[in-house]
């Protein structure tokens, strides 16, 4: 493993897209620390409503390569992480987290009551409106984001993909019969077999509005 001495701006600066990788196998002390990051990413409510199936067999690979309609990622990358939002996983008990935050001090009994109820109104409000989905996709687009930033402080290339099947995906992981589970992003993990240049981004004045949107900051900076 590259010793850890790249700050998080650098990471982000560093971070490349990366679609060709060495048959290196990832070691497993990288990968338990690039998963024990994923899930500090926050979620709604804390309601950790996203699973990381993470994919290295030979099998596994080809059924994503398929699943990608032949991209070069889940072939080459001796490891794909498949980002799982759960739906229905906040109508679950989630005393096992409230146990940790009361124990650890960050939340007392009357902030845990509230929050409980709190989010449970929360979600069924999204469930009415069609939006559960959408929310637990959130929240495993940004586990999937801290991973792609820890992986680059490692010295391991990552590209995220949104091109596959999502039947196929699921048929891939095991849950071909679950509708309660969305796949939200595949994230292939290796070290490079290509240097990637930046692609570039739009002007920071086209992107950033001030207040209100298409105010220019640039024009409010005036
Ligand atoms: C949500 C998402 C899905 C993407 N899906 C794919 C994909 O399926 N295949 C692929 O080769 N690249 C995919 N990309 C990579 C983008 O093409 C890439 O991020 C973009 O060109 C910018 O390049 P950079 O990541 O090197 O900055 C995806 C990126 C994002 C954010």
């Amino acid at each position: 493993m590259t010793s850890h001495t790249m700050s998080v701006a650098d990471a982000i600066r560093a971070r490349r897209t990366v679609r060709h990788y060495l048959p290196d196998p990832v070691p497993e002390a990288a990968l338990d620390a690039l998963l024990g990051l994923a899930v500090e990413a926050p979620t709604s409510w804390n309601l950790q409503d996203r699973s990381i199936v993470v994919v290295s067999a030979d099998e596994g690979r080809a059924g994503l390569a398929w699943a990608t309609g032949g991209q070069p990622q889940p072939q080459e990358a001796p490891v794909v992480l498949v980002f799982v939002a759960e739906t229905q996983s906040w109508r679950d008990d989630h005393s096992d987290v409230y146990e940790q935050a009361r124990s650890g001090g960050a939340w007392n009994e009357e902030f845990i009551a509230m929050f409980s109820a709190a989010s449970q109104a929360f979600q069924e409000d999204l469930d009415q409106r069609g939006l559960l989905r959408e929310y637990a996709v959130k929240d495993a687009m940004i586990a999937a984001s801290f991973v792609m930033l820890a992986a680059t402080e490692m010295g391991l290339a990552t590209s995220p993909m949104n091109g596959w099947d999502e039947a196929k995906v699921k048929k891939v992981i095991g849950i071909g019969d679950r509708d309660d589970l969305a796949i939200a992003l595949l994230v292939s993990v290796g070290y490079p077999a290509e240097e990637r240049r930046h692609p570039g981004r739009r002007a920071r004045d086209r992107v950033v509005h001030r207040e209100s949107y298409g105010a220019r900051a640039a024009e409010n900076a005036r």
